[in-house]
């Protein structure tokens, strides 16, 4: 990539020993060793979303089925029609519009992601405000644009539907819960619980990655039907130096260059920090991991959002592709409209710099797909949507 085409030109000639043949030089076959790695990273999980440490009821079937119920009760929001379930509905688990509706009509400042497999993530939200599933619960909660609510309302509404199932989880009545934090992550873990059951894996990209990988030990990759749409989601669109494992995500932070000019454009380098001070993150009382358990990961990011401030500015969580077909429109701003409009922006490197805080990661630049790339491209990524259930 880095050299000189004048060069490339020459020794091409050179080799050729005429002028008339074609000046590229021969491509590396697709794909080598690093990109035998990232292919294989590629897989339907095989196993339900690892533990979680901090959530002791994550994995309980009981705090599933009392969460089931609370993401679906508009009763818990101060207004009394806006649920979990009102953002993250239908088949997508998320809304059709660039942002969602909260209580009295207002308006988030972002596209809610859909909540499908993310049991499978550890930071949540676009920019990392919260970073376990069970404590991103209290942010709709608590979101005067959201639900509104308080724990008051919390607990008047627990104690009138749900006082039993609470007391027979959490070994109180809610009236009896009178640590107002308790009450709220007892909340979150039981709504987790029933996140965590929230899966949609098993697409049929899954399969053409194992047909494929299995043609390149065979050496017909080239004859593949997948074979272009994975080179240029390997190769020369780089999507998988951060879409990539069994969730299509690296679970980390990067800028694309996303036209933001909102108050909170910085991304997670405003959220990050604010996170960690935050007393229900997954190191602080009300985590069910023991001390210093999750420390490492919180450190990990203070240590980047320090070191690496550049990166961290404008920076946000690389989303899942799975199921990407149920969950348009796209990015955090919810403003790229289509599929086809996501790959038209990373062909262009992103937007004009100045349209968002910082300067985009090094990987996204100008990538000249042809036609047929995009058009690859694109059926790749619309085979990225799971069986239903
Ligand atoms: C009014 C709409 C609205 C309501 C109500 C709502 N959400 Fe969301 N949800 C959003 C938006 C918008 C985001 C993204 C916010 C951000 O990143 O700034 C989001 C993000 C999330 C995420 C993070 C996903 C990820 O991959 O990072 C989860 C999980 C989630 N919501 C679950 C819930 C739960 C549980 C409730 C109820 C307690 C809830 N939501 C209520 C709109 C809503
Ligand atoms: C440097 C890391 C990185 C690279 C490279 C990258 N992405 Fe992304 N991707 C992200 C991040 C981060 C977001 C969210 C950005 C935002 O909203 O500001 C995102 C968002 C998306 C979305 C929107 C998903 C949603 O739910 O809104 C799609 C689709 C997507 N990327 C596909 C691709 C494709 C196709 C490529 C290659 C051409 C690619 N990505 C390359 C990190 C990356």
């Amino acid at each position: 990539m880095s050299r000189h085409p004048l060069r490339t030109w020459m020794l091409a000639g050179a080799l050729a020993g005429s002028l008339s043949l074609s000046c590229r030089e021969p491509e590396e076959p697709f794909p080598n060793i690093d990109e035998l790695e990232l292919l294989q990273s590629l897989h339907t999980p095989t196993h339900a979303p690892p533990k979680d440490p901090t959530n002791k009821y994550g994995d309980n079937p009981a705090a599933a089925a009392l969460g089931e119920r609370l993401f679906k009760d508009p009763g818990l929001s101060r207004c009394g029609t806006v649920s979990c379930q009102s953002c993250h509905d239908g088949e997508g688990r998320t809304v059709d519009t660039p942002t969602a509706t909260g209580c009295d009509g207002q308006l988030t400042g972002r596209n809610p992601p859909t909540v499908l497999n993310s049991g499978y993530s550890t930071w949540f939200m676009w920019d990392g405000r919260a970073d376990r599933l069970w404590n991103q619960a209290l942010l709709p909660l608590l979101s005067p644009v959201e639900m509104a609510s308080s724990p008051d309302i919390l607990r008047a509404r627990l104690s009138e539907l749900y006082a039993e199932d609470y007391r027979a989880l959490f070994g109180k009545l809610p009236a009896e819960e009178t640590d107002d934090n308790l009450l709220l992550a007892n909340f979150g873990k039981a709504i987790a619980a029933y996140e965590r059951t929230l899966n949609r894996n098993d697409a049929p990209f899954d399969q053409d990655v194992v047909r494929f990988l299995a043609a390149v030990e065979a050496g017909t990759a080239e004859k593949d039907p997948a074979y272009l749409g994975l080179k240029t989601f390997v190769r020369k669109g780089q999507c998988a130096a951060c879409h990539k494992g069994p969730m299509l995500s690296d679970d980390q932070f990067h800028n694309v260059g996303v036209k933001d000019q909102s108050g909170s454009q910085r991304g997670v380098a405003t959220a990050g920090t604010e996170m960690l001070a935050w007393p229900f993150n997954s190191a602080g009382p009300y985590s069910d991991a023991p001390t210093g358990v999750e420390s490492t990961r919180l450190q990990r990011l203070s240590s980047d959002l320090r070191e690496k401030a550049s990166e961290m500015e404008g920076a946000y969580k690389t989303p899942t592709l799975r199921n990407v077909t149920l969950t348009a429109p796209y990015m955090h701003t919810g403003e790229v409209k289509t599929l086809e409009d996501v790959i038209e922006l990373y062909d262009k490197g992103g937007e004009a710099s100045g349209s968002y805080a910082g300067v985009v990661s090094e990987t996204i630049k100008p990538l000249e797909l042809t036609d047929e790339e995009k058009r690859a491209l694109l059926k790749l990524l619309e085979s990225m949507t799971g069986a239903a259930k």
